[in-house]
């Protein structure tokens, strides 16, 4: 059975110290789960600090973007490159990369190669904008992200990969996408990935549902099938909220194998 992936994303937010402060508080109150892996993305200035002060039989790292180029005259940016073997996963192509930062689908493709080629797991935003939606073109856009993201790899590396869908309208909304929206396009994602590398990479390619993720919404979400987990911002930042997360998790994932 895959283990359920609890990302969170700290986005801009904490310095050192809030940063430190947030993983003491976890590490006292998310235990270590046999089912459960659970990694947060703080920022990259904060990164070093945390990888030397997590206990990292608990806790995974995520970069929250990294540049595509592994060295280079790109003053400011960092590379994946840098980023090996500090962190286990990078989040790409998060919808508020899209829409502040330009970054296309082919950024995010050249984003995810470089990941893979520093051996670090990318975690792939995927999402359509509230417009997009009503406007139907749902299916499409996530096809033209997924495709594209995943173009460079081999079977075996796309089977590696995480795929977070993210509906744009969802993300900071206080309430999730319903289940039904949610099982639809999960559903469809896996369909993409098995028409581009076949039915045991889209088994194998974990998909993780971001946008609004608090505790009271994780038995709803978990229970649909092919969510294999979360991507969880503001509640991230609230250690109570997000070892609840983990907590509700993991009771789901150990009654589900109870009845396996
Ligand atoms: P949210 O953010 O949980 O605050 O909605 C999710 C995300 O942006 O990944």
């Amino acid at each position: 059975m895959k283990k359920t992936l609890i990302v969170g994303n700290w986005k801009m937010h904490l310095n050192t110290q809030q940063a430190s402060l947030l993983v003491r508080r976890l590490g006292e109150r998310v235990p270590q789960h046999r089912d459960i892996e659970t990694v947060l993305a703080p920022s990259m200035l904060t990164l070093q600090p945390i990888s030397l002060e997590v206990d990292r039989r608990k806790f995974r790292l995520a970069a929250q973007n990294a540049n595509a180029q592994d060295l280079g005259s790109l003053t400011g940016e960092v590379s994946f490159a840098m980023l090996s073997g500090l962190v286990h996963y990078g989040i790409i192509g998060h919808s508020e990369r899209r829409k502040y930062f330009a970054e296309t689908n082919k950024d995010v493709r050249a984003k995810v190669a470089a990941a893979v080629r520093n051996e670090i797991t990318p975690i792939i935003c995927v999402g359509e904008t509230r417009v997009e939606r009503t406007n139907h073109e749902t299916k499409q856009v996530v096809r033209e992200q997924v495709v594209t993201a995943l173009r460079d790899l081999t079977g075996p590396e796309a089977a590696e990969v995480v795929i977070a869908y993210e509906p744009v309208w969802a993300i900071g909304a206080g309430r999730p996408a319903s289940a039904a929206a949610i099982t639809e396009v999960v559903a469809y994602i896996r369909l993409i990935i098995e028409g581009q590398f076949g039915k045991n990479v889209a088994d194998a390619v974990r998909i993780l549902y971001g946008g609004s993720v608090e505790p009271d919404f994780v038995a709803n979400i978990l229970s649909i099938d092919g969510v294999d987990g979360f991507l969880v911002g503001g509640a991230s930042l609230n250690y109570q909220q997000f070892a609840d997360i983990v907590t509700k998790a993991h009771q789901l994932a150990a009654a589900k194998e109870q009845h396996a």
